[in-house]
């Protein structure tokens, strides 16, 4: 391998400390050694800072190329601020590199001070006329914990500087460095791990490319955001083609900045809506809420920082008119994100960014197919308000995976984890029988706003019987009210999307739902006086007789949450499993399910143990992030870890429920509660958004309807 060669060649020439002393720091001299490298990712972080990297086994090898002559830097950072972030520092002065692992202070004026562990490698730095390169690397956990932020499968938040000053004389005192405060540019979401890599594609004469793009759309005014829906119809597509790759298209560098994601969705079936819609120009995706609906099945979704998707050389997305004949694609512009060094904000700009997909006729040997797994986005995953932590688990039923998936399972080789904006971490774990295989995929620091599939570094099987749990964690310590499941962004989403091999069409959508008892346990009720209005509790008896409006209204979340989570991690739940039709799984309509019993379970430590020789210039450390086994854990005793973190939450306990945690009716509840009153199982009232009081007064209704029809 070139790149391989070029990094030894290059070690060789310098001096190589582990740890180097901040006096050594001061000085590293490198001879350049300009070769050409192959980089697996590249990206512009604007238009004047290019990062390209490459991960070797626990190494990940960086090059900055920033358009300056002063000084340079790359950084992580745990929360995008430059506050607590790991720096790196650089510049040339004159022949000389000067390079330094630093760190900002949590509650610092903002400088990045040097590091007493030296972690970062320099490989590289040289200045041409217009440009300065440096070319690094570290450990992915360089185990220095007080400075260093480890590199993992987490989202992270890339931080980068550059100024075209660099300091002189004694530059490691504080001080020293010009302007880090405009130096420091912003921070971006990025997957450094679990990206595919961009190797071009095979020449294929059979490749062909085609475009979906937005037409003229009217960009927002001001600080507005705009969720654009335009459908696409693919007629010409008579025979099976193979969907092998997509990356994004721009209609200009300006509109480049003002695109934040795309995502092509699926449509199931055509209707005259989804025929209409298609020769139109588009709309607002609130206007298209009836179409998003039947088109649930996400294909390719493309987010800033990324450079596309290819699918795994044997695999491919099925393309064919007479199965899928509507594509809808949503495109989100935003002004503000971000707006650190934006250009000025234009006057008035249409946008005809998109799409590109190539595709072949040269079949793969396998076709992928989407599986989502999670909570179904409905009023009934509830999110109490003021909590750091709250965990909310969807499950993908063995009941399911055993009737739909073949003898030798499935093979899950990428996923997108999408929660909106309270989401903090997600998990995708797998069981079988009563063990705990390692998660599929774990993101302990998602942003809602950086969403694309990431490839798993090996597929990952799934067998008939399996349970697949989509487990999210929240934190609503901002919100004064309740949060409730749903499709818009005020709304919460616990959805893991799984490419996977090979594609079936029994099952492609496996979520679950607490069931109606479980809601009302988890708000403190055992019993509701049957058919009351408005609707009264019966127990237990220290509520008996308060209305549900007064209890919710007044329901102390601070003292109850821990109630709270252990009922609704507990309590039953309605797995929902429905297949490519839109319908449920022919012998699932009616299944309950529980949390499973678990014998063995995963858990991440991170561990950083020295290995080799004692002595200090020589001390390597050795792979850290790891899961280990652990036998027996209960929710009981990860809800009481969970709730630690509460103790000191200080939060005013305002349960006034706001107008605006809008919701709506999702197919499940719907069929659900047609089911209960004997109404058609697939009619679905679409769009309905009522406010959530009236909800909960109808379920509540329902529940009471099943109880007298119990008595
Ligand atoms: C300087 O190096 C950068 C990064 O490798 C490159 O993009 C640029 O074209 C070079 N400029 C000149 C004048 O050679
Ligand atoms: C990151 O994901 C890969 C699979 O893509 C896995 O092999 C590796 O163990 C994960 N690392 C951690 C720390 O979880
Ligand atoms: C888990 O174990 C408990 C008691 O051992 C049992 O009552 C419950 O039904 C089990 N749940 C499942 C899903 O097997």
């Amino acid at each position: 391998m070139l790149r391989e060669v070029m990094v030894r060649l290059c070690r060789r020439r310098m001096p190589l400390p582990t740890v180097l002393t901040v006096a050594l720091a001061a000085l590293v001299s490198v001879s350049p050694c300009v070769t050409g490298a192959h980089w697996d990712h590249a990206i512009f972080l604007d238009d004047d800072y290019r990062l390209l990297w490459s991960i070797t086994g626990q190494d990940i090898t960086f090059e900055v190329q920033a358009r300056t002559h002063g000084y340079i830097g790359l950084g992580f950072s745990k929360d995008g601020t430059i506050y607590g972030a790991d720096m790196v520092i650089g510049w040339v002065d004159q022949g000389q590199v000067h390079f330094q692992d630093r760190h900002v202070k949590k509650h610092g004026d903002g400088e990045p001070l040097v590091d007493s562990s030296q972690d970062y490698v320099l490989l590289l730095g040289y200045e041409n006329q217009t440009h300065t390169v440096l070319r690094f690397k570290r450990k992915l956990d360089t185990c220095d914990v007080a400075y260093d932020v480890p590199i993992t499968n987490d989202t992270m938040r890339v931080i980068y500087m550059y100024h075209n000053k660099e300091p002189h004389g004694a530059f490691y005192t504080p001080g020293s460095l010009p302007d880090p405060a405009e130096a420091f540019k912003q921070a971006r979401s990025l997957f450094l791990t679990q990206r595919i890599n961009q190797a071009p594609l095979k020449p294929d004469p059979r490749l062909r490319t085609m475009e979906l793009l937005n037409q003229d759309v009217n960009l927002p005014q001001g600080d507005g955001t705009l969720h654009w829906c335009k459908m696409f119809k693919l007629n010409d597509i008579n025979r099976k083609h193979h969907l092998i790759r997509y990356e994004p298209v721009f209609d200009s560098g300006t509109s480049a900045s003002y695109v934040y994601h795309m995502i092509l969705h699926e449509c199931q079936g055509s209707s005259p809506e989804l025929e209409i819609m298609s020769r139109e120009n588009g709309c607002p995706c609130y206007r298209a809420d009836k179409s998003i609906l039947t088109c649930n099945s996400i294909v390719a979704a493309w987010t800033r920082g990324s450079e596309g998707f290819s699918f795994p050389s044997q695999v491919g997305y099925p393309l064919e008119s007479n199965q899928a004949r509507f594509y809808l694609m949503e495109t989100h512009y935003s002004l503000t994100a971000n707006e650190y060094s934006w250009p000025p904000k234009p006057k008035a700009m249409v946008d005809n960014s998109g799409l590109r997909l190539f595709y072949t006729s040269t079949l793969r040997s396998q076709d992928a197919g989407v599986l989502s797994v999670g909570m179904d986005p409905n009023w009934r995953h509830i999110i109490p308000p003021g909590q750091e932590h709250v965990v909310s688990e969807g499950h993908c039923v063995g009941e399911c995976t055993q009737r739909a998936f073949p003898r030798d399972g499935v093979n899950i080789f990428a996923v997108m984890m999408r929660t909106h904006q309270i989401g903090r971490q997600i998990k995708l774990r797998q069981i079988r029988h009563r063990e705990e295989l390692l998660p599929i995929a774990h993101d302990r620091n998602t942003d809602w706003n950086y969403q694309e599939y990431r490839r798993l570094s090996a597929p990952v099987r799934v067998l008939p019987g399996d349970r697949l749990i989509a487990e999210c964690i929240y934190d609503s310590s901002a919100r004064a009210a309740i949060t409730l499941g749903g499709l818009t962004t005020r709304e919460e989403t616990c959805l893991v999307l799984a490419l996977y091999y090979p594609r079936q069409k029994e099952l492609t959508t496996c979520h679950s739902l607490p069931s109606l008892p479980t809601v009302i346990n988890s708000l403190g009720i055992n019993e509701l006086v049957p058919g009351s209005n408005p609707v009264r509790i019966a127990s237990p008896p220290e509520l008996s007789g308060m209305t549900l409006e007064t209890r919710l209204i007044s329901y102390d979340w601070r003292n109850n949450f821990r109630s709270f989570q252990y009922v609704t991690r507990r309590g039953s739940f309605k797995p929902l499993c429905w297949s490519a039709k839109n319908q449920p799984m022919p012998g699932t309509e009616n299944l309950e399910g529980f949390a499973p019993n678990i014998t063995k379970s995963y858990k991440l430590i991170r561990s950083c143990s020295f290995v080799g020789s004692t002595n200090v210039a020589n001390v390597l450390f050795q792979n850290r992030n790891r899961y280990v086994t652990e036998s027996e854990t209960s929710v009981d005793r990860a809800a009481a870890a969970g709730s630690d973190d509460d103790d000191d939450d200080d939060i005013d306990s305002n349960n006034v429920i706001e107008g605006a945690a809008r919701s709506k009716v999702s197919r499940s509840s719907v069929t659900e509660s047609m089911g209960l009153s004997g109404g058609p199982a697939t009619f679905r009232p679409l769009g309905a958004a009522p406010n959530m009081f009236a909800f909960l007064l109808f379920i509540i209704f329902l529940y009471s309807f099943r109880i007298a029809h119990r008595v």
